[in-house]
């Protein structure tokens, strides 16, 4: 029997949901003083929870399911129909593998160095520039590496499209209306030609390196051991190639940070890899990106006194918990040191998820991001130079996700 938590009152919060956006489970669990609570979201029962404990329930694998959590507009944008974030059990193991595969360490350093590398190129242009938003130029720079080290075959001159549609399959995310179409529109064009990508991979038409990216996708196994359809195939290249970009909302982020808190610039200086470490983890602590995850309860169970019942969706508070004092000491303070003497390689840092990621959904893709970003800090910081004019860096916790207004504009650029 469920002892009483918390609910809401109200027939439906969905519209607050979109409007509190990264804050709407840490406003009422402050206000309910719990955190776990009821409330209703597209018109069903939700469960929200936060906190270190809650989180690793949340990755209970005998208790949650992903089969169903993600609502349909998300897959159609975000994710792709039918990917990888929607599996459990064996076939998303072995799914799982794959992609992991792919993103062992020497290949997290390959990407980093590919970053640096397209970085120094793109230099002299910005040099020439008289103005810089440096998301724009990012994110382009991320979609040609990713395409090149995934052995996708991209003339440079479609880069930019792509990055924006990939970019837009991200933004519309906690968005109605045109934003959102923009995201599905963006994701059936690169379905489809990525689909026929992996055609001419099958037919022998494209080469591909055994080891890339693009031939793991291309002859990825359903469990029957069949190849799957070429469309499913496409979706999760697209599952590589999307996340890579969008750390340029991260890297925006980072160089807001080095602007508004100059002093953390200096131990980035001593040209030390846990330095630079810390800085990139406190930008994922500090900044809006995941806002939560969602699951479905898979049987019934009981935890902290309330019964969760088969097949209600909980959602569990990535941004909120970030910003909890129970778990910082100064949670709304952009300082590196948060990570100085632990890795926090724990329940209370989740901004790519929690758990083991060759057990559950934890983002494979963490390696690559701490590293790229590390690279990119790097650069910003020791292998070039800039002016910041005056712009707005405010970014609006009511979107989902967000950046900074100005996409960060940089002026004088030289390299050094
Ligand atoms: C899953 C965040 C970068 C590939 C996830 C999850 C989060 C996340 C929160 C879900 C965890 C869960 O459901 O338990 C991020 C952020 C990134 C990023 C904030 C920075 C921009 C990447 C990169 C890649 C990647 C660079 C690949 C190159 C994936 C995949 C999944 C995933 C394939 C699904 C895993 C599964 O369902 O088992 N990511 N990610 N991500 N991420 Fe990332």
């Amino acid at each position: 029997y469920n002892e009483e938590i918390p609910h809401e009152e109200g027939m439906d919060h969905s519209i607050a949901l979109l409007q509190e956006g990264y804050l709407f489970i840490k406003n009422r669990a402050d206000q309910f003083k719990t955190d776990l609570f009821e409330t209703r979201v597209l018109g069903k029962k939700v469960v929200c929870m936060t906190g270190p404990e809650a989180a690793k329930i949340f990755y209970d694998l005998d208790r949650f399911q992903r089969k169903w959590a993600a609502p349909y507009r998300i897959q159609q944008s975000l994710f792709g129909v039918g990917a990888i974030q929607g599996m459990d059990g064996q076939a998303h193991h072995q799914r799982k593998q794959q992609f992991l595969s792919l993103m062992d360490k020497r290949n997290q350093e390959r990407l980093a160095e590919m970053v640096t590398n397209e970085l120094k190129h793109s230099i002299p242009q910005w040099e020439k520039e008289e103005q810089v938003r440096f998301f724009k130029e990012i994110k382009n720079v991320l979609c040609w590496v990713a395409c090149q080290w995934a052995g996708v075959p991209v003339k440079e001159e479609d880069i930019p499209d792509l990055a924006d549609d990939l970019i837009s399959m991200v933004y519309a995310f906690g968005r109605v209306g045109p934003e959102h179409w923009k995201g599905r529109t963006a994701r059936n064009r690169t379905e489809g030609w990525m689909e026929n990508i992996i055609e001419d991979v099958r037919s022998g038409n494209i080469p591909a390196d055994e080891s890339s990216a693009l031939y793991v996708m291309a002859f990825l196994k359903d469990e029957k051991g069949q190849h799957l359809p070429a469309k499913k195939a496409a979706i999760e290249l697209i599952n590589v190639l999307r996340p890579i970009v969008a750390i340029s909302t991260y890297i925006t982020f980072a160089a807001v940070a080095l602007h508004e808190h100059p002093k953390t610039k200096e131990p980035l200086k001593e040209h030390n890899s846990r330095n630079l470490e810390m800085f990139v983890n406190e930008v994922r602590r500090f900044y809006p990106f995941g806002p939560f995850l969602g699951a479905r309860v898979k049987e019934d169970f009981t935890w902290n006194n309330y019964t969760f019942k088969r097949g209600t969706l909980v959602l569990l508070d990535i941004y909120g918990m970030h910003h909890d004092e129970r778990f910082w000491e100064t949670p709304n303070q952009f300082d590196p040191n948060n990570f100085k003497n632990q890795d926090r390689n724990d329940y209370s840092f989740i901004p790519q998820g929690g758990s083991d990621p060759g057990k559950g959904h934890r983002c494979p893709g963490e390696g690559i991001t701490v590293e790229v970003m590390k690279a990119t800090v790097d650069f910003l910081v020791n292998k070039m130079d800039y002016d910041v004019p005056a712009q707005d860096f405010n970014y609006s916790l009511d979107e989902m996700p967000t950046l900074p207004k100005s996409g960060f504009l940089m002026t004088n650029v030289k390299r050094i």
